[in-house]
């Protein structure tokens, strides 16, 4: 029988990898530091079982929360499910940034950070690195940590590439940590695919290969999650909602498949109003 052997973390590597095979679109020069032969092997599989032009998407979404960020100015970025994204060195030096992830993604990130940044391959910045498991108990210890660090300051919560992995109640408790710790005029910026993708080529492919490949997380369904998630919530506005499509015709990306093969993921910034 065949051995499902992907794990978790793996999926951090490969959109690193995504983003370093075209780094005009993405913007991201370091992605590439994070490259490995294992990665490059799985990468490859993904491209020709699920869909090629998944390397466009996720520079592109590196691309479009890069400049929000950059538009917005928070003095504070918290980065949930950072996996290997490299948008404080990617952003002002003068910014916090606070990177959340499992354990072993975590270590492994800030020794190696620390070791690109000892061999001159990266800048230093100020990154506070924690390990929490978003499906465990988690949540008074992390928010008192976050609000000692975010203290009044302006923040910007980016949640991308995660959701998909997680249940509903792990995502509902995650945005209510969110509206606790920030005040109004603070932004999340998300990602997530919609339910009546299930319905395309594209997202069956996905689908099979997640089911085939990867050793199982705590959503056993593969999450998928409509716009009222977002519109509906009385703590914060929809500001800016865009897709695979508008992102192309933004940043001049030529559209190559057919639009039931290609995995549209939709991006929302949210602005907290009370
Ligand atoms: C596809 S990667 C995306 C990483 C990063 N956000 C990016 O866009 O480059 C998914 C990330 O979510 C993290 N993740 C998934 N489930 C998690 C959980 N239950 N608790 C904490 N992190 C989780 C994984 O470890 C991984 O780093």
């Amino acid at each position: 029988m065949h051995k499902k052997s992907i794990e978790i973390h793996e999926t951090a590597f490969v959109t690193s990898t995504f983003r370093s095979l075209n780094e005009d679109l993405s913007r991201d020069v370091y992605a590439k530091l994070w490259g490995n032969s294992r990665t490059n092997v799985l990468v490859e599989k993904y491209l020709n079982q699920v869909c090629e032009e998944e390397v466009s998407a996720h520079c592109l979404r590196n691309r479009f929360f890069l400049e929000e960020i950059e538009r917005l100015k928070p003095e504070v970025l918290i980065n949930f499910g950072s996996g290997f994204s490299m948008y404080p060195f990617l952003l002002n030096e003068h910014m916090i940034n606070v990177e959340i992830d499992k354990k072993e993604v975590i270590l492994y990130k800030e020794e190696k950070i620390k070791e690109f940044q000892k061999e001159g391959k990266l800048p230093k910045r100020t990154i506070y690195f924690i390990g929490v498991d978003f499906s465990k108990d988690y949540v008074d210890v992390l928010l008192e940590t976050l609000k000692t660090i975010k203290g009044s300051k302006s923040s910007f919560i980016l949640i991308e590439g995660v959701l998909f992995f997680l249940s509903r109640k792990d995502t509902d408790k995650l945005f209510e940590l969110f509206s606790k710790l920030q005040e109004e005029g603070d932004y999340v910026g998300s990602a997530s695919f919609q339910n009546d993708l299930k319905n395309t080529q594209g997202f069956k492919k996905l689908l099979d290969f997640c089911n085939n490949e990867m050793i199982k997380t705590e959503a056993s369904d593969w999450q998928t999650i409509e716009d009222d998630f977002y519109t509906k919530n009385k703590n914060y506005s929809l500001e800016n909602h865009q897709d695979y499509f508008s992102l192309s015709k933004k940043y001049n990306n030529q559209v190559k498949l057919e639009k039931d093969l290609i995995l549209n993921e939709k991006f929302y910034i949210l602005k907290k109003i009370v």
